[in-house]
This record gives C-alpha cells, sequence and structure tokens, in this order.
C-alpha cells in the first residue's frame, strides 16, 4: 500500500525562515499597499498571513463573493516575492449572519446568547455555521488554490469558542452515544447513583448548564472533551474542503499557548504545520522560561520544526497594563524561537491598527512608522534571520528529557470540589519546566501514552488522571531503563474521573514505594512543609514507604514529622510536595545527571540559556549586565561572522549562534 505523504512546514519555507505576520489590508485605504510592500521588503519579510478576519469584506452579503481586493492583494505579494498563508476567515461571522441566523450564536453556561460585534461568535455545533464555514472555504479554496503566491492554509483563528446551546446539547447527546453506546454505560460512566443523577432517556441529557451546587465532574469532563471535539470537527471540515484542491500545500490552524479548551496532542495530529501564538510578558522574570515551555511544547506537537505564528514587536493591548519590549527584547525572544525548533517567526500584525479593539496593541510598522524603533528592530532582525536560515530550517534536534502533559488529566483534575484550590495544573507544569530549564536541560514534551524509550529522563509534575494504557506505558518505561519522576496528585483517577482503589493507582504506589497513602495534606497559600533538606509548598502527604523503598527526604515538624516527602524506588522517583523552585532544580538536576541526561553546556551564568539545534548552539542572554560565557573550543558565531574561542562576551539581550 503507498503511503501517503503529507506536506510540512519546509514545503512552505523552501529553506528560508518565514518572516512575517498577520496583515489586514483591508483596514487601510489601498494607497498604502505599496508602502507596506515596500516596508515588508526592506525588513526581509517573505509571508504574510491574509484573510484572517475578512470574511463580512469577502462575502458581504449571504452567498456574495468580492473577491477582487483580494486578487489585486495575492497578485501584489506574489509580483514582491512574498508567500501568502490563506485564511479562512471563518472564526468572526459578519453581522449578517448572527441577525438571520440567531443559531449561529454559542450559548454561555448561564444560557445568555454572546452576539456580533467582538470575535469568535459561532457556535462550534450548528449546522448554518458550518454551511456557511464549508462554502466560503469551498470558493477560496477553488479562487486561490492555484495562486503561485500561497504557501500555506490557516484554518479560522485560535479555535477556543464553547457553547452550552439547545443545539450544542443535541450534539453532545450523540457523541456520548458514540462515546458509551448505552444509557447504562453513561450512567455507570458519570457515577449518577449520586445525588439521584440516573438518567432514563438520552432527551434528560444536557450540557453542564448553571446549576445550583457542584456540577457531576464527568459530565463537565466530557462535556471539555466533546467540546475540544467539536472544534476539531470545525477544522477537519475546512482543512478536508482545502486539501482536497490543493493537495501539496500545507495546512495549520493555529494554537494559543497551553490553552485549556484544545486536546492539541489530538489536533496536532491532524496538522501539517504545527503552530502557536505566544505573547510573554515582557516584564515578567519568568517570560523567557514561559515562552521557552510553549516552544518546547510545540516542538514536541510537530515533532519536528514548528511555526510561531504570532508574537507581538511590542506591547499587546489585553493585560491589566502592557509594557512595550525594551530594546533588544523582540529579537532575543524571536531567536529563543528559532533555537527550540521555529522554521517560522511571524507577528500579530504587521501594521498597528489605528481603529478597533486592537489599536493599541503593537504591530511590526507601529504608529510610530518607518522611523520608529519597532520596525528598525524588525528591519535587523528580518536581515539576521536571512543571514542564518540556510544553516538551521528543517534541523531538529532530539532531548534526553520528556515532560508528561495531557489535557484530559488536567480537565479531570481541574474540577469543583477537589481539596485544594490552590494547586493550579499550569503553574504546577511550569514549576517544574522552570527546574529543568534554570539547570539547563532542554525538554521536550511527551503524552502519557506515547512512546518514552528515547528519553533517559521522563517528569511527571501531575496527571490526576490516567488511563490504564498510560500506567502500563509509564511501568514499561521504567522497566526498560528509564527514570521516572513524579508530582504528587497522579495516578488517582482513572479516564472516568473515578478514584482508584487506595486514592491512587495500586501498580503506580507499588512503582514508588508507598504502601499506604493515608492522608492529602493541602497547604495554604504561603504555608510551608518544612523538609529536611528544603520547603515544600502546595501540597504535602501523609504516606507509609515500603521496606524496599527510600525516603529520599523527610517531613520535619508538625503533623507529618518523620514520614517520607521524597520517595525513591530503583529508578522511579515521587515527591509528595512542590519542593521551592531552587531545591526542585537541585533536585530534579541530581536525578537527571545520575540517569545520564547533561546540561547543554556545564558553567552557564544564570541568565544564559543555551540551546542546541542540529549542529548549532544557541546562547541567549536574559540579563541587562554583559557576561561572560565558557564555551571550550573554536567556533564561528554566525550572527557576527567571527571566530569565537573557549569564551565569550554577550551583552545586554545579546545572542550568539555558534557552529562548531
Ligand atoms: C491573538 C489573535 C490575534 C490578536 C492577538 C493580539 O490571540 O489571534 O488576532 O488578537 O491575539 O495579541
Amino acid at each position: 500500500m503507498a503511503v501517503e505523504k503529507r506536506p510540512h512546514l519546509g514545503d512552505a519555507t523552501r529553506g528560508r525562515i518565514l518572516y512575517g505576520g498577520d496583515y489586514n489590508p483591508e483596514q487601510w485605504p489601498e494607497e498604502t499597499w505599496p508602502e507596506d510592500v515596500r516596508l515588508m521588503r526592506a525588513a526581509g519579510v517573505n509571508s504574510v498571513t491574509l484573510g484572517v478576519f475578512s470574511w463580512a469584506k469577502l462575502e458581504p452579503r449571504p452567498g456574495e463573493r468580492d473577491f477582487g481586493w483580494l486578487d489585486r492583494l495575492m497578485d501584489l505579494m506574489h509580483d514582491n516575492g512574498i508567500g501568502v498563508v490563506l485564511a479562512t476567515p471563518t472564526s468572526s461571522p459578519p453581522p449578517w449572519m448572527g441577525h438571520l441566523h440567531p443559531d449561529t450564536l454559542p450559548v454561555t453556561e448561564d444560557g445568555r446568547t454572546e452576539y456580533w460585534g467582538g470575535r469568535q461568535h459561532f457556535s462550534h455545533s450548528s449546522a448554518t455555521y458550518r454551511r456557511y464555514a464549508a462554502a466560503i472555504t469551498e470558493d477560496l479554496a477553488a479562487r486561490y488554490g492555484g495562486h503561485p503566491a500561497l504557501t500555506m492554509w490557516h484554518i479560522n483563528n485560535e479555535y477556543c469558542t464553547y457553547d452550552w446551546s439547545d443545539e450544542a446539547a443535541a450534539r453532545f447527546r450523540t457523541w456520548l452515544q458514540d462515546r458509551y453506546g448505552s444509557l447504562d454505560a453513561l450512567n455507570s460512566a458519570w457515577g449518577t447513583a449520586f445525588w439521584s443523577q440516573g438518567y432514563g432517556d438520552w432527551a434528560e441529557v444536557h450540557t453542564p448548564r448553571n446549576a445550583h451546587y457542584m456540577k457531576n465532574p464527568s459530565q463537565v469532563l466530557d462535556f471539555k472533551r466533546f467540546t475540544s471535539d467539536m472544534l476539531l470537527e470545525c477544522y477537519l471540515a475546512e482543512r478536508d474542503i482545502v486539501r482536497l484542491a490543493t493537495p501539496h500545500t500545507p495546512v495549520t490552524s493555529n494554537f494559543m499557548p497551553l490553552w485549556v479548551g484544545q486536546d492539541a496532542w489530538r489536533w496536532a495530529e491532524e496538522e501539517d504545520v504545527v503552530s502557536v501564538d505566544l505573547y510573554p510578558d515582557p516584564r515578567d522574570p519568568l517570560g523567557a522560561q514561559q515562552g521557552a515551555l510553549v516552544q518546547d511544547m510545540t516542538r514536541s506537537q510537530a515533532r519536528g520544526p514548528w511555526m510561531l505564528m504570532e508574537q507581538a514587536a511590542g506591547p499587546v493591548n489585553w493585560r491589566g497594563v502592557n509594557h512595550p519590549k525594551p530594546h533588544g527584547l523582540n529579537r532575543l525572544w524571536s531567536l529563543q524561537a528559532v533555537a527550540r525548533g521555529a522554521d517560522a517567526v511571524c507577528y500579530f500584525q504587521w501594521r498597528q491598527s489605528r481603529q478597533g479593539a486592537e489599536k493599541f496593541h503593537s504591530g511590526m510598522v507601529s504608529h510610530a512608522g518607518e522611523e520608529g524603533r519597532t520596525y528598525q528592530e524588525i528591519k535587523r532582525l528580518g536581515a539576521e534571520l536571512a543571514a542564518i536560515s540556510g544553516q538551521v530550517t528543517g534541523r531538529h534536534t532530539a532531548h534526553d528529557v520528556a515532560v508528561l502533559h495531557d489535557w484530559h488529566a488536567w480537565w479531570a483534575g481541574a474540577q469543583d470540589g477537589r481539596l485544594s484550590n490552590q494547586v493550579d495544573y499550569p503553574d504546577v507544569l511550569k514549576a517544574w519546566h522552570r527546574a529543568l530549564w534554570e539547570a539547563h536541560l532542554t525538554t521536550d514534551f511527551a503524552h502519557p501514552e506515547h512512546d518514552l524509550t528515547a528519553y533517559k529522563v521522563v517528569v511527571v509534575p501531575q496527571l490526576y488522571a490516567l488511563t490504564d494504557a498510560a500506567i502500563d506505558n509509564l511501568l514499561a518505561y521504567v522497566r526498560q531503563g528509564g527514570t521516572l519522576v513524579s508530582g504528587f496528585l497522579t495516578g488517582v483517577a482513572d479516564e472516568d474521573d473515578r478514584v482508584r482503589p487506595g486514592g491512587m493507582d495500586t501498580r503506580l504506589r507499588e512503582l514508588f514505594g508507598i504502601r499506604t497513602l493515608h492522608e492529602w495534606w493541602p497547604l495554604d497559600a504561603g504555608e510551608y512543609a518544612d523538609c529536611d533538606t528544603f520547603r515544600g509548598t502546595l501540597w504535602s502527604e501523609e504516606i507509609d514507604k515500603t521496606e524496599d523503598a527510600a525516603a529520599e527526604a523527610s517531613y520535619k515538624g508538625g503533623e507529618l514529622d518523620g514520614l517520607p516527602a521524597v520517595l525513591r524506588r530503583g529508578r522511579a522517583w515521587y515527591l509528595s510536595t512542590l519542593p521551592e523552585p531552587g531545591a526542585l532544580r537541585e533536585l530534579l538536576a541530581g536525578i537527571a545527571t545520575g540517569a545520564g541526561a547533561r546540561p547543554v553546556l556545564d558553567g552557564l551564568p544564570d541568565q544564559v540559556e543555551a540551546v542546541r539545534r542540529g549542529d548549532l548552539l544557541f546562547l541567549l542572554h536574559h540579563g541587562r549586565e554583559p557576561v561572560t560565557v565558557p564555551v571550550p573550543g573554536t567556533h564561528h558565531d554566525l550572527l557576527t561572522g567571527t571566530a569565537v574561542t573557549d569564551r565569550l562576551t554577550l551583552d545586554r539581550y545579546g545572542v550568539a549562534v555558534l557552529r562548531t
């Protein structure tokens, strides 16, 4: 049987790093366009995303089409050597749609309709919405599928809507029928014997709307799964239309970073290019680490090069206070993305808007125009990316350490009725990634059912719910010689959110050497669990260990005095609390070294990040004072074109890209 070869990011980059961004020329008089193109060319822009929010312009009245302006733009881009990532405009339906077809509008948990006038006001389950979305997608594919400027399809934008409407409820029922087959199975999975919730007829089953008191957690969990699946159906319907017209053009849909509403592992399987939008806060001291986390996760979803679809050249406008990027920071964070596998560095948006909700959100060309610092820095970065492009694109590097992450476990664990609302899944994930990042260990992310055998160390910050298959996988990984480090609240429940006997899966307890898990002792904000070698935060546990397990750290004082805080049995480690950042870093770095995983470089100053991509070594300085970095041997810095021997000095926000 012939194996189908899917297009990929390389078909769009053709050896160059894609550089550019969302271009919304319909917001400007046509006389501006030649000026845009002049500035794009001067800045090395080779890619623009068109049409993301153009539905009302393309279809001013139901079924009418106005393609003239887009024809002219596609030609203009092609004439200037700029490729087009063409978006389907389906994330923001025109006002006529909601007006004529209220069934296309989503309904909130408390039964309110979300109206047009903003964006993303579509019901994923609405047959009417889906019909219109398919029609405009078909026409775009037919008209531009053969256009030489087209390099990639961009479906919708940041799929993220929830819908509790009646139409969604009807669709939820069929989704549940597919999942469970019978009402008996549904009643069992949802544990409806509790609080008299037993269902006797499918018609009684609804989306989890506002209720008097805590909702059924398994119903809420399934609603989250359903929402991700419905949005995926919308994506697939449009993807299949463009795929049919242009089988050799890659397709993407941009993710939000660590967005709770989409199972991005599942989605990534359906994308030719995995792309993400990334907006760390320039004032956040951990902004670079949080960027690195998203980049590592996106690279892992892509299993290779990925696309930074959006970032901001300056301030965003959706935080309480929106800070600009100091001189050099945009370059630093862009090159960080390249170091961590990006083959495309793009922005929202090309030219800063003068009207609308985002007029104070930066663009590559700010209100200050060509002379403004933002554009000048964009121009310099464009030249640098062009210079290193040929040595970078397509390169993928395997890493020794994997962090496990799963949306279903997140959804199951983040419910009402749990013991502590201080335990926030993304925060725990970030804390573990930060420890590894600060130890200069580059990490991949993986799903708990992925093949883990290539990793020397696998860490599980927290996977509250695990399938039997995932547990088998973890056990097999350790049996085959892997080192596993798990945090608390892992393996507590099965995939229906049914607590496993003993409060944690028996086989996992055996693996870590936990004889009995007597009680969980969550900690208040600002409260610590003192241990002999560090302080624990967030959580602690009353555990008896088995004889063959070692207490690597113990609680000191208080109710848990003398009980194990960190347990080890062979190559399996269990942390029943979250050590403070420095202690977690030391612990994980020590375990990694013991397992043969080495930091990228020894002796790095604290604020310097080092990443290997192919045969290149990226050094990224996140501080403002110059630092000297030891780099034994002789290297060539691609950015300066100079030789570097044994050490190098990086100025404020400095970057070096070394080939040894
Ligand atoms: C993204 C979105 C863009 C723009 C940007 C502003 O979420 O895709 O259209 O709104 O945020 O930061």
